[in-house]
């Protein structure tokens, strides 16, 4: 990198002009680059070069400084659109909690995973044991530093993917741009996530300020954190004065450091990363339970909202023993301070189909404003749920709502006035059961044991919308451009009438797609294009798009793992009752759905399709199911020996040839693993006595699921 040099002061100001000018154009590319899309193009000495350059040519020739001059003002010009970037590691959510019960079922539930490693929770008394701290009621984020340097700040998003917000977050007062490094320790990346709020106080200025100018004023805080966080315009964030409480660093390499959160808290107070100072250390549930009404005590105090309190297991060891499920971590949970209510009309019932074929109840209320949010539905479950709170159209009921949960009607108040002085028994609902789904007009009827209506009509307009609409999701064949409209239309103008129908979206004539509203040539282009490159999805996406009952993203994959194509899956029979039930995470009930869904003669066809459509793709298809690039399973060599109760060799070869992996006959030097069943010999005997590492069948796939799930 050229240097400035005094030679360069002796030139004429209009070289020093254009110089200047190339510069500063050099330098917003760069600042472009690096904070909107992500990437260093230069070294940072290099760019610091730059900016010193520019900086000194400005000193000495004060008139060719310009506003617009990154030596004016930090990167925070108007950003064309947030860009979107993928988390290191999802961004789940947590399971709520609303009474005791809740929290001696959930301590009860990961004590039982502690005592299958032989783990006894509360052995050491001297071990902090829980965290409780307040829940925020703001906007999730994640921020990640790289040997140090902050390098980004994402929005929770979608949980898998955020929008990129490192300008607007460098515009806190409470920001960090550089935090000590604790590499070697954490691979270089340090990621810390913690919530975004707006202060009451900042929120009340503002919406004074907003009023006086005529503007739309925020309804909550939280709302108010989000719209000014994503703002375009970072400057305008700087002026929201956002605050943030950082509470997490979900890297594995970085918890193994801090081994606990309380010494993690430790290390955000020794290097001021904005953290709640109001947490307690407690040592049993009723220690939990104290914390949490202190905190909710000091929920008024707080100059931002809270909507509950946080119950998080202090060790990071024990937390990855716990794990999580797709959605929530079994180590922490939610504990809810009750939500606000008021009262409104019930106008009327709606009964809504779903892609199960479930009828659901949707309340239509008279409108109105909860915590500044404008409400005019609630979900009423099922029949039970009115019957029991005894619902009557024009009824006034007690609704609440809190945070992101869909509101709720709790009671109806004229029953309970009726029932004053009435008998309990003489008050009840009248509203009727649908005895016709109300888009079909096909009988409903109930399961056994269960309380959900349903159509009984499989193929129910309103039933393959939504299974249509979930089969080309993002989440299943992640079909671009495919979205409800289109679905909506597909079964609407009769292209598609039945499920087993659902593999013709991908023989669609150009005439077929024409059908479909607004779509022209180019669209047609589009969507053919789209099916044409969903069809390398790996197979998991193709069974989570069956929507299979029980069988959700997680369990597709881990059945993907065992039955990695089309073959040994639509094999799956009777007999396989148990060998589904043995693959954790199944349950008796899922692996019998799984069971009488492949067997229907219906879905066979589907199936023979689907396998002609994805047939060349099988094998790079299961390959990438495994994200072969983190495989552990790609280039070893493995040696299969012994005899296994309910896998042939033959099904375990698949699998490790799927992920990458080859099999070879007989164990030398050079075999990475070898996998022992019952009965095995020689090759055994062999591997140990040169060292070759030996894998039960279970420790197989913990080694496969641990970089998979
Ligand atoms: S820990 C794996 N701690 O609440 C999730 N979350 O309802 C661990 N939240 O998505 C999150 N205060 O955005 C944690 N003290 C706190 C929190 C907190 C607010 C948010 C967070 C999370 C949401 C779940």
């Amino acid at each position: 990198m050229k240097l400035f040099t005094d030679t360069d002061l002796q030139q004429q100001p209009e070289e020093i002009k254009k110089k200047i000018e190339k510069l500063k154009t050099k330098i917003l590319y760069y600042q472009k680059e690096y904070y909107e899309n992500n990437t260093s193009k230069i070294s940072d000495t290099e760019f610091d070069a730059l900016f010193h350059e520019l900086k000194h040519l400005e000193l000495q020739y004060p008139k060719f400084i310009t506003p617009d001059s990154p030596t004016q003002k930090i990167y925070n010009t108007t950003q064309t659109k947030l860009t979107k970037t993928k988390h290191l590691v999802p961004m789940i959510s947590l399971e709520n909690a609303f009474h005791e019960k809740d929290l001696s079922d959930w301590e009860e539930r990961f004590i039982k995973i502690l005592e299958k490693s032989h783990i006894n929770f509360y052995k050491d008394p001297q071990e902090i044991k829980y965290i409780v701290e307040p829940k925020f009621d703001g906007l999730g984020i994640s921020c990640v530093y790289k040997n140090g340097k902050f390098i980004r700040a994402v929005t929770r998003g979608n949980g898998e993917e955020g929008e990129n917000v490192s300008l607007n977050m460098q515009t806190l007062e409470d920001h960090k741009n550089t935090i000590p490094s604790i590499t070697p320790h954490t691979n270089s990346l340090f990621e810390i996530r913690g919530e975004i709020v707006m202060k009451k106080s900042i929120f009340k200025e503002l919406n004074t300020k907003l009023s006086a100018e005529n503007k739309k004023q925020f309804s909550t805080p939280r709302n108010a954190a989000s719209g000014s966080l994503r703002q375009l315009d970072a400057t305008i964030t700087k002026q929201r004065k956002l605050s943030v409480f950082f509470y997490e660093t979900p890297l594995k390499e970085t918890q193994n450091y801090f081994t606990t959160y309380d010494k993690t808290l430790s290390f955000f107070e020794k290097h001021h990363i904005p953290y709640c100072k109001h947490y307690y250390t407690c040592q049993t549930l009723s220690e939990v339970l104290r914390a949490i009404k202190k905190i909710e005590k000091l929920r008024e105090n707080f100059d931002f909202d809270i909507d509950g309190a946080v119950i998080k297991i202090n060790n990071y060891h024990l937390r990855e023993i716990i794990g999580s499920t797709g959605h929530h971590p079994r180590w922490a949970i939610a504990w809810k301070f009750p939500a606000i209510q008021v009262q409104t009309q019930l106008q009327h019932i709606e009964w809504q189909v779903g892609r199960t074929g479930v009828l659901t109840p949707v309340a239509h209320l008279q409108e109105v404003v909860i915590d500044g949010v404008k409400v005019n539905r609630a979900t009423l479950h099922n029949m039970d749920y009115i019957k029991e709170k005894k619902l009557n159209i024009h009824d006034t009921v007690l609704l609440e709502r809190s945070g992101d949960v869909i509101p709720k009607i709790i009671k109806s108040i004229t029953a309970e006035q009726k029932e004053q002085y009435q008998s309990p028994h003489t008050v009840f609902s009248h509203i009727p059961l649908p005895t016709t789904c109300p888009i079909c007009n096909a009988p409903t009827y109930k399961k056994q044991d269960e309380v959900a209506l349903r159509c009984s009509n499989t193929n129910c307009p309103q039933i393959l919308k939504g299974k249509l609409e979930h089969f080309v999701s993002k989440k299943c064949l992640n079909i671009k451009g495919f979205g409800t409209e289109i679905c909506d239309d597909i079964i609407e103008k009769k292209l598609i009438t039945q499920f087993s129908d659902f593999s013709h979206i991908y023989t669609f004539s150009s005439t077929d797609w024409a059908k479909i509203k607004n779509f022209k040539q180019k669209s047609i282009e589009n969507i053919q294009s789209a099916l044409k490159n969903s069809t390398t999805q790996p197979f998991w996406r193709i069974i989570h798009a069956l929507g299979i009952t029980g069988v959700g993203e997680k369990t597709s994959k881990i059945l993907a793992q065992h039955y990695p194509h089309f073959r040994a899956f639509t094999h799956i029979s009777q007999t396989s009752l148990e060998t589904l039930q043995n693959i954790h995470d199944i349950g008796e009930k899922t692996a019998q759905e799984i069971i009488t869904f492949i067997q229907n003669t219906e879905h066979q066809k589907l199936f023979e399709q689907l396998e002609i459509i994805f047939q060349t793709n099988t094998r790079t298809n299961t390959a990438l199911s495994s994200s072969s690039k983190k495989t552990p399973f790609l280039h070893k060599k493995f040696v299969i020996t012994g005899s296994f109760p309910h896998h042939s060799r033959d099904d375990l070869k698949t699998i490790i040839e799927e992920h990458g992996g080859t099999c070879v006959g007989s164990v030398s030097k050079k075999t990475d693993y070898v996998v022992v069943g019952d009965k095995a010999g020689q090759k055994k005997t062999h591997a140990e006595s040169i060292g070759i590492p030996l894998l039960t069948l279970s420790e197989f796939f913990t080694l496969l699921n641990h970089t998979n799930t």
